[in-house]
């Protein structure tokens, strides 16, 4: 991360400090003098809006802890005083739950936006493998922590996806025991929910750290998918990007602060205000809104193992999505089909997230088999080919020229300047 800091210490006190432990320079040639691409559009912020949110989920969290008890006879209970009786609880409650979707929304915006413009490709494959890692962490981080309010939700939920493990040949069954802590969802697992779900947000902070160094080592990726060549291709990040980053974050805010204040329910389940009960199942069983394209994927295989297993290719899948693309050309700016093969892909992500919602059966099986064999074939047959089929779009020489050309989202017409190559 460091590196690029122009930084000499002045005073005495800072000197003293630069000399043992030079934690100014590295915070200055991470964040303030660290040369970043001229051309990063507003998908660029939302690695920092992330940020945000990661924090924002752990603060809430932490307070939201001082006031919930993690036994089966008492979390609904301690959910509801929380909502009614804490100052403010109800604030912090929806702030949290809130959060995880816009999360999300963000993560899976940053994901897509990676996808588009080739930041997994070489030499980013790392800062690429590392978010897989952490999307894989927030979506545990999320599932166990949907279980702690104990509502007919959370326990059904939790025993639905639990029990997909007993599919696993021979050990299946021992699994499930072991992460139940029993035979079967009950209060041995809602404490190691509980303690897991208070201890991941932390590993993903870790994991952010390691995944912001790499692509600090490489350099960002910026949207024509060019290297930058010389110093007028990159800007400080301090103040351009830091501004744009805080201007995007306020933007996303209100977005936020939209769902929390006025329709804190809306991604939430009803059913997940009545209290768990183990005799009761509810007539749908349906996760969270960001897990349904996933679900759609596991339900879409008539064998129990086999959907597992689809479900979790799915995503694993993502880790050799560096191997599998085989343009030469990074930025899908420059990609005609694949920019098109893009918005199919990620039409077809949408309606699997349908589907995941909808009782499997009839047509929406049907889909959901199509669109399953879609997802994969996009990796697996479509992104290979594609690097050899097509046909790529001019590169420009530079960042600049791209960026005084029109080439990556400026306005048509912008005047073109002396080549910098
Ligand atoms: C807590 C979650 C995450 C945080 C806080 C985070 C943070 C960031 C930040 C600050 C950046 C630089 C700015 C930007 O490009 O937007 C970045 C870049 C990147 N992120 Fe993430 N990220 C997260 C999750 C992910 C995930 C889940 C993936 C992919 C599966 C991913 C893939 C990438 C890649 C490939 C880059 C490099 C883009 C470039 O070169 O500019 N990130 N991330």
């Amino acid at each position: 991360m460091a590196g690029h800091s122009n930084y000499v210490p002045q005073s005495a006190a800072a000197k003293w400090l630069e000399s043992r432990l030079p934690v100014i320079s590295l915070v200055r040639g991470s964040f303030v003098d660290f040369p970043t691409p001229k051309n990063l559009n507003y998908w660029w912020t939302f690695g920092g809006i992330l940020f945000f949110v990661l924090i924002a989920q752990i603060l809430t969290g932490v307070v939201l802890v001082m006031h919930y008890t993690a036994n089966t006879t008492m979390a609904f209970d301690s959910v509801e005083h929380i909502m009614r009786d804490v100052n403010f609880g109800w604030m912090l409650r929806y702030l949290h739950s809130n959060g995880a979707s816009m999360f999300f929304i963000a993560v899976y915006i940053h994901i897509f936006r990676g996808m588009y413009y080739g930041s997994y490709k070489a030499p980013r494959e790392i800062s690429w493998i590392l978010g897989v890692i952490i999307f894989l962490i927030m979506m545990g981080t999320a599932f166990m922590g949907y279980v702690l309010p104990w509502g007919q939700m959370s326990f059904w939920g939790a025993t639905v996806i639990t029990n997909l493990f007993s599919a696993i040949p021979i050990v299946g069954e021992a699994i499930r025991t072991w992460l139940w802590g029993g035979f079967a969802v009950d209060n041995p697992t809602l404490n190691r929910f509980f303690s897991l779900h208070y201890l991941l947000p932390f590993m993903i902070f870790g994991v952010v750290i390691l995944h912001v160094w790499a692509f600090h080592t490489t350099g960002n990726n910026n949207p024509s998918g060019v290297q930058p060549k010389s110093k007028q291709d990159t800007v400080p990040f301090h103040p351009y990007y830091t501004v744009k980053d805080l201007f995007a974050i306020i933007v996303f805010m209100i977005l936020f602060a939209w769902f929390a204040f006025y329709v804190p329910n809306y991604m939430g389940h009803p059913d997940n205000y009545i209290e768990a009960n183990p005799l009761v199942t509810p007539s749908h069983i349906v996760p969270e809104w960001y897990f349904l394209p996933f679900y759609a994927i596991l339900r879409a295989i008539p064998d129990k193992l086999g959907g597992v297993a689809a479900m979790f290719g799915a995503i694993a899948i993502l880790f050799v999505l560096p191997w599998l693309d085989t343009s030469k050309v990074r930025s899908g700016t420059y990609r005609p089909l694949f920019k098109q093969f893009f918005w199919i892909f990620a039409a077809n992500c949408v309606a699997l997230g349908y589907l995941g919602a909808m009782p499997p059966e009839g047509w929406y099986v049907i889909f959901s088999r199509i669109f399953t064999a879609y997802y994969f074939a996009h990796f697996l047959i479509i992104l290979p080919l594609l690097g050899f089929l097509e046909k790529p779009r001019p590169l420009p020489a530079s960042i600049s020229e791209a960026v005084l050309k029109g080439g990556s989202g400026t306005p048509a017409g912008a005047t073109s300047a002396p080549s910098t190559k």
